[in-house]
């Protein structure tokens, strides 16, 4: 069922009477990129995925995002949702938006679900990167930062044997507004580094990373397993950054043997 809170486009599936797991997607994609676990997971919870400000459905306004508006936006989806401690399931900057959040209010959720994602600021390097986006998009349109931009994120394999799903991915995101995705970079870029509050997480956390990830690889993603008290780690076979995309089947058995270890 889709509903607009607050100009966001919010999507739920499952029953109200279950537990709740709420999903944040990657840049520059939208709420569907969760379908694979929307569709297993929806059987035993109430699975809410929503269209980051900016991109797919939702609107971009001035574009003006921080790390810090989409965690209000996480926070306001919750709360007019009346979700009671949902799971929290974020990759990449989903990710970035799911450790902040926790940062900031980690009594809101039950547990945690970090996909290909990190904890550090963006360097100066990974900075000056995503202002050469912006300036390509403002020179070429979205379409070309769009196509080689997700190219980087999927490994070989699925490129290869996934063609046709792989440019469907592509074309729609060619189409998002070029203001949202500009807005996404400016908010990666100035995002804070959470890596010191990750020692501080005390909810069950499971982390997933693709072993192909060639964005957030798994030394990566293993250092703040370090450093996560109650934290799992599976590295996903035959994947890319996309790990839910790429190799649906073992991400919603790690996430499902989580749920179940975990009691939730
Ligand atoms: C994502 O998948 O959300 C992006 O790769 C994150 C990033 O560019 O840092």
């Amino acid at each position: 069922m889709k509903k607009i809170i607050n100009d966001l486009s919010v999507f739920t599936s499952g029953s109200n009477d279950f537990k709740s797991i709420i999903f944040v997607h990657g840049f520059p994609f939208d709420h569907t990129m969760w379908q694979a676990q929307v569709d297993e997971f929806s059987k035993d919870y109430l699975c809410i995925s929503y269209d980051i400000r900016g991109l797919g459905e939702s609107p971009a306004g001035d574009g003006q995002f921080t790390m810090e508006s989409f965690v209000d936006d996480l926070e306001m989806v919750i709360d007019e949702l009346k979700l009671n401690k949902p799971v929290l399931c974020g990759l990449s900057m989903g990710g970035y938006i799911a450790l902040r959040a926790l940062e900031r209010m980690q009594e809101k959720f039950s547990a945690a679900i970090l996909c290909d994602t990190r904890s550090e600021a963006d360097n100066n390097e990974g900075k000056l990167k995503r202002a050469a986006g912006i300036k390509r998009i403002n020179k070429e349109g979205l379409a070309p930062f769009a196509k080689d931009f997700i190219t980087n994120c999927f490994w070989e394999d699925f490129k290869q044997n996934k063609k046709e799903e792989f440019q469907k991915i592509i074309e729609k995101s060619s189409l998002f507004d070029p203001v949202g995705v500009k807005g996404g970079l400016l908010a990666m870029l100035s995002r804070s580094d959470t890596t010191a509050s990750l020692g501080k997480i005390n909810i069950p956390t499971l982390l997933i990373c693709g072993e192909h990830d060639a964005l957030t690889p798994p030394p990566v993603m293993m250092d703040m397993f370090h450093k996560i008290s109650k934290a799992e780690f599976a590295e996903i076979q035959k994947a890319g950054h996309m790990t839910p995309i790429e190799n649906p089947q073992m991400v919603n058995k790690e996430i499902k043997d989580f749920l179940v270890k975990n009691n939730l």
